[in-house]
């Protein structure tokens, strides 16, 4: 069986990282204009690094959830058959035991360079002056990416969508385009869907089946019933 998982913010808000549209959500604190598109750099790079430098502190601080883990267990079994695509820019699943991962958003732990694509570790704390290891000029963003930028690994994440058998969606509230749009590809294609999420998100009805409820308890519960055959 070939498994596609596509994972969002909802996956880690028991490991206390902030969702984005939850009441008290991050795009409630801090206007997506002004920290996460490419004109907010431009304009103000010293607090969008504040911001991502506030998540990556809280990253540091969290831990991985038993959603996170159940996922590696699956892993375990599955191996080469199951993939994760992550919305997330948080490193919970590689903590847990992952290893196939793909950052579509990009990751808090990479920094990137705004002038030559250069990329590299992140340090805990990023500035504004901070110059490219590579080309020296002091354009250093982080690895991330914004709205109106291309999510990464799109060509890949397309050709596993169409030879999937089980598409499973966990955490996310299927409000940003191109994930959004990942289950009607899957389907398509012949994959059965399936949403774990705390409520039904705006896609709901476009899935064979919803499970609703915290990510730590719906998602062990499936993985062991998968697990079980
Ligand atoms: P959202 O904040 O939009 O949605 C989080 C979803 O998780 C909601 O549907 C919640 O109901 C659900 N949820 C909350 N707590 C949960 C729990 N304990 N268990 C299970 N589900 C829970 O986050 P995303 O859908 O991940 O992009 O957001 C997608 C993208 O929008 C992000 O990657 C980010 C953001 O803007 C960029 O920054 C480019």
């Amino acid at each position: 069986m070939k498994l596609v998982i596509l994972t969002g913010a909802g996956i880690s808000a028991e490991s206390g990282l902030g969702t984005f549209r939850d009441a008290g959500g991050l795009w409630e604190k801090y206007p997506i204009e002004q920290v996460a598109t490419p004109e907010g750099f431009a304009a103000d790079p010293a607090l969008v690094h504040e911001f991502y430098n506030a998540r990556r502190a809280n990253c540091l601080t969290s831990a991985p959830n038993a959603a996170h883990d159940a996922l590696a267990r699956l892993e375990g079994t599955l191996g080469n058959d199951m993939l994760i695509v992550t919305q997330n820019v948080d490193d919970l699943h590689e903590r847990a035991g992952s290893r196939s991962v793909w950052h579509m958003h990009g990751a808090l732990n990479r920094a990137k360079c705004a002038v030559c694509d250069h990329s590299w570790n992140a340090p805990a704390k990023m500035h504004p002056d901070d110059p490219c290891p590579d080309c020296n000029t002091a354009a250093t963003r982080p690895d991330v990416v914004w709205f109106g930028e291309m999510p990464y690994f799109m060509e890949d994440i397309y050709d596993r969508l169409h030879r999937a058998d089980l598409f499973v969606s966990i955490g996310t509230s299927g409000n940003v385009y191109p994930a959004a749009g990942f289950v009607q590809e899957a389907a398509a294609a012949g994959a059965r869907t399936l949403e774990l999420n705390l409520e039904p998100s705006l896609g709901a009805s476009s899935f064979d089946e919803s499970r609703n409820g915290p990510a730590s308890q719906i998602v062990p519960e499936w993985v062991d019933s998968l697990l079980r055959g």
